[in-house]
């Protein structure tokens, strides 16, 4: 399975994955494709793993801690994520994101 990313560059990236390989998006790219991110260690108070979902559909609702920082974020859009809320299941297969390197909170 795979997906693809748009870096902070706006580089597309496709990138494999195994379900349940990690617990979720942000632990994956952090070990496998970016090292600057993921501050609180994915307990969704940062917002250094804001991403941006393009293509796809995400079907985890958003909780409460991940709500409320997206709303401190200044480049939130109505497709914002943080990656550490989203589990990695083949539920990603075949999306695309941008990863919106906020400079978190
Ligand atoms: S790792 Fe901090 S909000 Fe996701």
């Amino acid at each position: 399975m795979y997906f693809i990313y748009f870096n902070e560059f706006g580089e597309e990236y496709r990138a494999e994955f195994r379900p349940y390989e990690y617990h979720n998006l942000m632990e994956l790219l952090f070990d496998k494709y970016i090292e600057e991110w993921g501050d609180c260690k994915g307990r969704a108070w940062c917002g250094t793993c804001h991403i941006q979902i393009l293509e796809g559909h995400i079907s985890e609702t958003v909780d409460s801690d991940e709500r409320n920082t997206l709303s401190i974020l200044s480049n939130v859009t109505g497709e914002s994520r943080l990656a550490c809320q989203i589990p990695v299941t083949s539920a990603l297969d075949g999306i695309v994101f941008k990863i919106l390197k906020d400079d978190g909170i």
